[in-house]
């Protein structure tokens, strides 16, 4: 009988796509997935610790999961991603029960872990740097739950150390995927019947620098579109610093490529964003947006922010709200400040307090529930495409080009197809339509 594993992933879409290439991995070498962590030979968290409750939420499920040895006394336990990185041994003494622990360093190296474990050692593959042989993990598949669309990561890493973050520890220095590899993986989904290519990185817009030749990014946008099946073309996430003319171009003229753009600005006042060594102002980012909307037309903006960074006064933070009212975006992730270990904003003076960062924290959400139905309104009766990506309930659900879900009736033949419907319903975050036409 074949050993079955069973995946939990924290954070990220990168963090999703490395455990669909660890699900790949595994499946390689015999290993079957199971949605029943009680019957599963091996467990696999994937970790993240941007902040400290998804921390919290790794420890409390590994208290849960070491119940499994009781039932299975061979079973295994591994801990993968960021949190691994980050704190490597300093986990493992305190959750002795880990077995195996690797990073997306090394997420190649699994097989040998495991038998590493299954010989009864514990099997600790924490790096300071990534192995010189780490591009081996694009020769393992990726396994899939979506059959339409999928991530494609283009770039490891981050260069940009902005003070309260901890992802360049976590995935260290900036790797791009060379454009061969990139393209092989685009073709070979699209023979598995995707249509929607999602290229991912922590600074996607960072791409292509790092080579002995340098590729704008842009130029990856073209290629990728040149692949005949790729229907559509997102990307995650990108810098506002990085976003240059060419980019904004290239969205504006190729036509596969979704006119929907997250663009994290964080913080609305140029004193914290110069703490938070983000590399621009208010105003740039502003101009950013400016030329966005110009060029690609009804262009859908998400972004991120942080509340209560170090030293935020109350007029700080109303920059941010003014960036809120002034761009109307769709969607905005808010998150609370948290102190990073061994990241120099934990260590500022003038940390803010927790009521005052609830309170800002509020004010932010309810400003942007009121701007989420006034947009709401701007697709009524408009007509859209969605590209058909599940039946629920006898309908048929997808996502629009500006990452909105719609629903509508239609038959199951649909799925995987782009259509065209007419909105009858606008609510924030989802719409209802009728078929109009099946477009491809
Ligand atoms: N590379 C992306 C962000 C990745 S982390 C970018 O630069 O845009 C996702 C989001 O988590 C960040 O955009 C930020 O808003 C938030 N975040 C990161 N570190 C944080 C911290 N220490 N406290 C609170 N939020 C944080
Ligand atoms: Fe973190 Fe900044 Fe890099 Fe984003 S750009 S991953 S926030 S260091
Ligand atoms: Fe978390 Fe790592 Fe992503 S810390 S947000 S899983 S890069």
């Amino acid at each position: 009988m074949s050993k079955k594993f069973y995946i939990k992933t924290f954070g990220c879409q990168m963090n999703f796509n490395d455990s669909e290439r660890i699900r790949g991995i595994l499946k390689t070498i015999g290993y079957e997935p199971t949605d029943n962590w009680q019957e599963a030979d091996l467990i696999i968290l994937n970790t993240c610790t941007i902040r400290e409750k998804p921390d919290q939420k790794v420890l409390s499920h590994l208290g849960e999961y070491k119940k499994i040895k009781e039932k299975n006394p061979n079973a295994l336990i591994a801990v993968a991603g960021c949190l691994a990185q980050r704190a490597g041994w300093e986990l493992v003494n305190k959750a002795p029960v880990i077995d195996i622990m690797f990073s997306s360093f090394n997420m190649h190296q699994l097989p040998e872990l495991i038998n590493q474990a299954q010989a009864g050692y514990k099997a600790i593959a924490i790096l300071e740097e990534p192995p010189e042989d780490e591009d081996k993990v694009w020769e393992y598949p990726v396994e899939r739950d979506n059959p339409y669309c999928a991530y494609v990561t283009i770039i490891k890493g981050c260069d940009k150390n902005c003070t309260y973050c901890v992802v360049p520890r976590t995935r260290g220095r900036e790797r791009s995927r060379s454009l061969e590899s990139i393209l092989d993986e685009v073709k070979r989904l699209v023979d598995d019947g995707v249509r929607e290519i999602h290229l991912l990185g922590q600074n996607v817009t960072a791409w292509g620098k790092d080579f002995e030749k340098p590729i704008p990014f842009s130029e990856l946008l073209y290629e990728v579109s040149k692949v005949p099946g790729v229907e559509r073309i997102r990307f995650t996430t990108g810098h506002p610093r990085d976003l240059t003319d060419d980019i904004i171009e290239a969205m504006a003229d190729i036509p596969q490529v979704c006119n929907a753009l997250h663009l994290p600005f964080q913080a609305g006042s140029d004193r914290i964003l110069a703490l938070m060594d983000r590399g621009y102002t208010k105003e740039f980012y502003l101009e950013r947006i400016a030329k966005l909307k110009e060029k690609v037309k009804d262009i859908a903006l998400s972004t991120d922010v942080i509340v209560g960074f170090p030293t935020e006064t109350e007029e700080d933070f109303e920059h941010t709200l003014d960036v809120l009212e002034k761009v109307k975006f769709e969607q905005v992730f808010s998150f609370k400040f948290s102190p990073r270990p061994g990241t120099p904003a934990a260590e500022m003076d003038g940390q803010v307090p927790d009521e005052v960062k609830t309170e800002r924290m509020r004010r932010l959400l309810d400003l942007q529930k009121k701007i989420m139905s006034e947009l709401a309104k701007r697709y009524e009766r408009t007509i859209q495409e969605v590209l058909v990506e599940e039946e629920k309930n006898r309908e048929l659900i997808g996502r629009t080009t500006t990452n909105k879900w719609a629903s509508f009736k239609g038959d199951k033949s649909l799925l995987g197809k782009i259509v065209r419907i007419k909105v009858t319903k606008s609510s924030p975050f989802s719409l209802e339509g009728e078929l109009v036409e099946v477009v491809k």
